[in-house]
């Protein structure tokens, strides 16, 4: 079928490489020229597990192509694929310009009847309004094509989401004619054909909230288990085995139960706020997200807090930070976690030596105070206490004694829980770890 996506970030690039892999005709499109040529030259502008190959691959079987031009694009498309993003505004809610303005896109160029599906994440009843706009852009050009509009939501998680898009866990398409979950239908069959997988075909305002619904669940886990692990620490527990014992129960699950800094990147922040906008837009005040949320940012400060006790006054002292990107896997810093505590710690005049395996580059030039190394080794020589804000592999293999070793102060604030703690301690390092039993070196 004939696929065109607008906007080829993140979530707009791997949806075409994958409809293009899964035997679909597909061109990208996006406004900015830059990144088109840089994807035209056979380059991803961003790191991503598998896509530059798969993209590759599509790319040079003549399947994927890409365009400035929203006329080509959308002319004879089947399905258009609205990829474009959905920046939070100041109080939280999305901004859906770019929503409105693709959908007016296809409602200009498009020369027949078209699919057009949401997958930009959007609250409900989106819908309903690029359906409206659609009829009255068509009507302005003389009307006599209606299009359709689905919702069809993404769950791919970065360093994943080549993974999570072709062998996804479920398959949701909202729709409210029977025509358009037929072109969706005949969408994915190639998908289901090669995995099968639930299908969730539903109307549109039920996909949509489906989305949120799933990652504001997923959002929640993560802060019940950081408010655990606040309970853990004062009780002078453990809230790993709390949460593998939890996870051993089929209707809990072991997943997204890991305490530590909190959540961030470009969907649990952005989402769970626009989650509360939405609901309190329909008359209901969600109340637990809005804990969530600040759950969430207290669990940001958690490291500074340890600090301060740890190491007492901030200022002058040399901080080590291991890991800015918001989890591992991925060179992404939307919302990091990690440049909360960089910015809570400048403020402090505390002296930072950042290190992260992929990530540095973007926050080069960022901050004219602090020192960005290319070895964990050069942030960790002289520091008065070392703060782990992402739990890349390369750390866990660091050596206690060499900690130790290279340390000036022996105070390891390890947010992600990546180090077991009595271990360190063994090795006369004070630890403070995140629900667990602090451990201090007597007279340290
Ligand atoms: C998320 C959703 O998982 C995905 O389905 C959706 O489509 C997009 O948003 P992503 O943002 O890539 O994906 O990251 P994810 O792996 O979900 O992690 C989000 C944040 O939660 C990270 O900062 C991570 O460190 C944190 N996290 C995750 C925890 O703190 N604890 C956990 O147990 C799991």
């Amino acid at each position: 079928m004939k696929v065109s996506v607008i906007g080829v970030g993140h979530v707009g690039l791997i949806t075409a490489a994958c409809m293009a892999d899964l035997g679909h005709d597909v061109i990208g499109m996006d406004d900015d020229r830059s990144k088109i040529e840089t994807l035209a030259s056979g380059e991803v502008p961003f790191y991503e597990e598998g896509l530059a190959a798969l993209t590759t691959k599509v790319v040079g079987e003549g399947r994927l192509r890409f365009s400035t031009d929203a006329a080509e694009a959308v002319a004879d498309a089947d399905v258009v694929f609205i990829c474009v993003g959905t920046p939070s505004r100041d109080d939280g809610s999305p901004n859906l310009s770019y929503v409105q303005a693709a959908a007016a896109s296809v409602a200009t160029h498009a020369t027949s009847s078209v699919v057009v599906a949401e997958k930009s994440t959007v609250p409900v009843r989106t819908g309903e309004r690029i359906r409206h706009a659609l009829a009255l852009q068509t009507q302005s050009r003389g009307g006599g094509i209606v299009h359709d509009v689905v919702s069809n939501p993404e769950f791919l998680r970065e360093g994943t989401a080549v993974e999570d898009t072709l062998r996804p866990d479920r398959v949701v398409v909202g729709a409210d004619s029977a025509r358009a979950h037929e072109v969706m239908r005949r969408i994915y069959e190639p998908l289901l054909a090669r995995h099968a997988c639930p299908y969730v075909a539903t109307d549109v305002r039920t996909a949509e909230l489906i989305k949120h619904a799933s990652n504001a669940f997923l959002a929640t886990k993560i802060s019940f288990i950081n408010s655990v692990a606040r309970i853990c620490e004062l009780a002078g527990a453990d809230v790993q085995t709390v949460a593998d014992a939890m996870g051993h129960d089929a209707r809990i699950g072991r997943a997204f139960l890991n305490a530590g800094l909190g959540y961030g990147g470009s969907c649990f922040p952005k989402d769970v706020k626009a989650f509360i906008h939405i609901a309190a837009e329909l008359g209901y005040d969600f109340g637990m997200l809005r804990e969530t949320d600040r759950v969430n940012r207290e669990a940001i400060q958690w490291p500074i807090r340890q600090l301060r006790r740890l190491v007492w006054n901030l200022a002058d002292k040399e901080i080590a930070i291991l890991g800015v990107a918001f989890k591992p896997g991925t060179d992404d810093v939307r919302d990091a976690p990690a440049l909360e505590v960089i910015d809570a710690l400048r403020a402090e005049g505390a002296r930072l030596r950042v290190h992260d395996p992929v990530a540095l580059e973007q926050i080069r030039g960022r901050y004219a105070d602090v020192e960005l190394v290319e070895k964990a080794e050069d942030a960790l020589r002289g520091a008065h206490a070392v703060v782990v804000c992402t739990e890349w592999d390369e750390y866990r293999a660091i050596k206690p004694e060499r900690l130790a070793e290279l340390l000036t102060y022996p105070v390891v604030v390890d947010a992600r829980n990546l180090w077991d703690p009595q271990e360190l301690a063994d090795h006369g390092l004070t630890v403070a770890s995140v629900g667990r039993p602090q451990i201090e070196i007597p007279g340290a």
